[in-house]
């Protein structure tokens, strides 16, 4: 019955897209989400890659930060002309108001939040595929980085926290957000 409901809910729903700073998790728990939902996921930093041939980190170091930007934006639009996707953004898709409209007409914008001590350990781990980030970090450079940030991140309709919490009990919690939501049509 409930997954009936849920079916039901992926043919009419809206995207739900995961916003947030590097390393709040968006990639795992978008991945869970789907699954958990029946709904397909999509990683932007993935599909851009595919798209253009080049990591994520390449392409900086290639062709700058404008064509990343440029790259992403491109994929706001393809992504935003779909439906029920759970989408996994790269954590400055924000920066551009244009990506946020287009995201927000047929999306829930979910930002997931860390402090920045877990995003730092989380960050560490996968040292040198964030180009944005220097290599000799340490934990205040995230702080900093997130306060700029926000303003950015105060576009999100839910605010999620995703520090110190099992993966199972974020879905949870995304699931009670987006259910009631995604059969609305206004
Ligand atoms: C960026 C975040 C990265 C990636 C790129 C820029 C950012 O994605 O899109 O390095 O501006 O915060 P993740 O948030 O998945 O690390």
């Amino acid at each position: 019955m409930l997954q009936g409901l849920y079916e039901k809910g992926v043919e009419m729903g809206k995207n739900i897209v995961l916003i947030g700073f590097m390393g709040t998790g968006k990639s795992t728990v978008g991945s869970k989400l789907a699954e958990k939902l029946g709904m397909n996921f999509v990683d932007m930093d993935r599909e851009i890659e595919n798209l253009t041939g080049l990591t994520i980190n390449d392409l900086f170091r290639r062709h700058g930060e404008i064509r990343f930007r440029s790259e992403e934006g491109l994929m706001v639009k393809k992504l935003g002309q779909q439906a029920n996707l759970v989408i996994a953004s790269g954590g400055g898709v924000v920066l551009k108001s244009e990506n946020v409209q287009t995201l927000r007409k047929n999306g829930i914008l979910i930002l997931l939040e860390a402090n920045p001590e877990d995003i730092y350990k989380r960050v560490s781990r996968k040292k040198g595929t964030r180009p944005l980030l220097k290599k000799n970090l340490v934990v205040k450079d995230i702080a900093d980085m997130l306060q700029q940030r926000e303003p950015y991140y105060a576009c999100a309709d839910f605010r999620v926290n995703t520090s110190d919490r099992e993966l199972n009990e974020i879905v949870r919690e995304i699931v009670g957000i987006v259910h009631p939501l995604r059969n609305k049509n206004c």
